[in-house]
């Protein structure tokens, strides 16, 4: 069969690869700890839950505006606002079914043949695809170590040109979990300026932070809104994978014109999910302040954990619930020491590699499971250490 050529270099996420054969392996009855897939692994909160369940209940099943209902943009607006200092006008507001079209279409709208756009690598697998799809040309920005996994600006200074149309971020990252310093955000933001380039500021993990440090959206720096894409939604936040339910944030005519390739493609996102989400960003908020503290627990036993294996050193992240030890001490790929902790440990992770070529080197695991569980899966991948040659 042959396919268009927009089409031709999408590949499988590794998350779902590496799910899929962890599956497997269960079907056959061996026992897996899953530390590969990013989803909280505590149930949607109960009030969201339930306003979910009202509005199915009171009919809330119809198509709703393509750009999503007025009050849940209305309420976006203005937490968004809020939360980073900024004026946000319900306009600019775009809900989609998760996050991910918020990515998508904002970049096909905006990219034309040739296009350049700068993207973090190791990231998100999403971003090169989507730039594949839009006929942009992909330019990978290497995250490394030693900057705390930030850009390496002097290599993102000489990657920008011209022929810069974007320029995506990601912080906190996935699969790092790493904090982008304000300073990095303004230089970024002034050569966004001087090349009149568009910034696509993935912003899920915005809220998952830890030992009180600040997160600076790039939106709010001076003269960036109108040419910043904020990225968010309530998957990570608020337990939320299923319901599907995310937005954008974006200068009123571009969020109109996203706003008709959801009208041609999905048409809108699930009515009663965004009641759910209407009740998310309106109701309490302590469940978010008490999951993110368990997250930090657990995020120091995993650092504890992974930095006492032979031959692994991994950071301190602040954000998100990843973390991305180096493993090149060991000698192995990363895809092939993944493959064997999955296969002689029973620990599902993922190499550094399924996120682009600067995350060889590196595993990525979510420590979104038991603390119980994730001592565990550090004896399991200790023993496959020892045990490799
Ligand atoms: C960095 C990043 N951006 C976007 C998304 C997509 O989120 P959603 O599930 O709401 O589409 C994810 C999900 O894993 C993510 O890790």
């Amino acid at each position: 069969m042959t396919f268009s050529k927009r089409t031709a270099s999408l590949k499988q996420e590794g998350a779902y690869e590496v799910l899929a054969q962890a599956q497997k392996l269960e079907a056959d009855g061996r026992s897996i700890i899953h530390l590969e897939i990013g989803q909280p692994d505590f149930e949607t909160f109960d009030n969201i839950s339930l306003a979910g369940i009202q509005a199915i209940s009171t009919g809330k099943t119809r198509y709703t505006p393509p750009t999503g209902m007025p009050s849940l943009r209305r309420a976006i607006a203005q937490d968004a606002g809020r939360r980073r200092e900024m004026n946000i006008s319900p306009k600019q507001v775009v809900v989609s079914p998760g996050a991910k079209p918020n990515l998508f279409f904002p970049t096909l709208a905006l990219i034309e043949a040739g296009d350049e756009v700068i993207y973090p690598n190791p990231g998100f697998p999403t971003y090169e695809a989507m730039i594949h799809v839009a006929g942009g040309i992909p330019v990978p920005i290497p995250l490394k170590e030693e900057n705390n996994f930030s850009f390496d600006l002097a290599a993102f200074d000489n990657l920008i040109n011209n022929h810069t149309k974007m320029i995506i971020i990601n912080s906190p990252s996935n699969p790092t979990g790493g904090v982008m310093p304000k300073a990095d955000l303004e230089h970024i933001a002034a050569a966004a300026q001087k090349y009149d380039a568009w910034v696509l500021s993935d912003e899920i993990y915005g809220r998952i932070v830890y030992d009180n440090i600040e997160v600076t959206s790039i939106a709010s720096l001076p003269n960036m809104a109108e040419r910043t894409i904020i990225m968010d939604g309530f998957s990570k936040t608020y337990a939320m994978t299923g319901w599907r339910l995310g937005y954008g944030i974006m200068p009123e005519p571009l969020a109109h014109k996203v706003g008709l390739l959801l009208t041609h493609s999905i048409g809108c996102t699930a009515h009663f999910s965004q009641y759910a989400g209407v009740e998310a960003l309106t109701g309490g908020q302590a469940q978010v302040e008490a999951v993110v503290s368990e997250y930090k627990k657990r995020r120091d036993i995993i650092v504890a954990g992974l930095n006492d294996l032979p031959a692994i050193n991994c950071q301190t992240p602040q954000g998100a619930f990843y973390v991305f030890p180096n493993i090149k001490a060991t000698g192995l790929s990363s895809a092939a020491l993944a493959n064997r902790m999955l296969a002689d440990g029973g620990v599902a992770l993922l190499p550094g590699s399924a996120f682009g070529a600067f995350g060889e080197g590196y595993l990525r695991l979510s420590y979104v499971n038991s603390i119980e569980n994730i001592e565990q899966a550090i004896e399991r991948m200790r023993h496959v250490l020892e045990n490799k040659d």
